[in-house]
């Protein structure tokens, strides 16, 4: 589905189930399509709504500076044009994660429960940034079809990358058709995204800490950190899981959302 906000930002979303409103942020390069397993699963007991990010998928509208609260602001747009206006359960994985704690911080009266799966809240540094800047120049240069093939050795377990080959294909195929100029944007935003260390300890909606045991982008310690900080946070580590541990093991990621959310109903 596509829907033009009063912003003039056209946002393409899946809107599934019925319930009480469960959101997906997707991670980067990628699109709502990734959310695919969370949609089918939780779609029976909740109203799920996966938007595009700005610039992926369907979803329209740049900001000029690129930034992560941009991104958060258009979830916020979204909502509104839908008339969402209880407060939302909110989950964004990685790239999502960041967008999710920017949202969160920003609006903090919109987020009923907040889970946070294989992302952080520290920002790049000085290493980090360097790499940003070489993969915007990367990718300028060839594709998303190359930005991805050069992510993905860090994006699954080695077990997945090589006895999983329909699930490494998908994750290449929505990838690779993602635009170089959102790409770009993107990787520009979080390079500038600030540290939200130090704002975790304000957040008061329950939390849920998903990260899977191997996730090699955003390793154990970096969710155990987020759990530690935010109050009452739960932790739910999935062993055999890397980077995309709600593709790698479904089951066990949707299930812990479930139980989670059920339990604060
Ligand atoms: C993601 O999976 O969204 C990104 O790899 C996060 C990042 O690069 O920081």
């Amino acid at each position: 589905m596509k829907f033009r906000t009063g912003s003039g930002m056209t946002v393409s979303y899946d809107d599934a189930g019925a319930g009480s409103t469960l959101v997906f942020l997707h991670g980067f390069p990628l699109s709502r399509e990734m959310w695919r397993p969370q949609i089918d699963a939780l779609s029976r007991g909740f109203r799920v709504f996966a938007p595009d990010l700005r610039g992926f998928g369907g979803t329209t509208g740049f900001t000029e500076t690129p930034s992560i609260e941009g991104m958060a602001e258009g979830v916020a747009q979204f909502l509104e044009a839908l008339e969402i206006t209880s407060p939302v359960a909110l989950c964004g994985l990685s790239m999502g994660g960041y967008v999710a704690l920017a949202f969160v911080r920003k609006y903090p009266q919109r987020v009923r429960a907040l889970i946070l799966a294989d992302t952080r809240a520290e920002a790049d540094d000085e290493a980090g940034k360097a790499n940003r800047n070489k993969m915007m120049a990367f990718a300028k240069e060839h594709s998303a079809a190359a930005v991805i093939d050069q992510m993905m050795p860090k994006m699954f377990t080695d077990t997945t990358l090589s006895a999983r080959p329909e699930i490494v294909a998908e994750l290449r195929r929505i990838a690779a058709e993602q635009s170089v100029p959102a790409i770009v944007h993107a990787v520009q935003a979080m390079r500038d995204r600030p540290d939200s260390t130090p704002f975790l300890e304000a957040i008061a909606a329950p939390t849920l800490v998903i990260v899977g045991g191997e996730d090699a982008i955003t390793p154990p310690a970096m969710s155990e950190n987020l759990a530690r900080r935010i109050s009452g946070a739960k932790l739910v580590t999935i062993p055999g899981a890397g980077h995309m541990s709600n593709l790698e093991r479904t089951s066990e990621f949707n299930e812990a959302i479930r139980s989670f959310l059920l339990s604060q109903s």
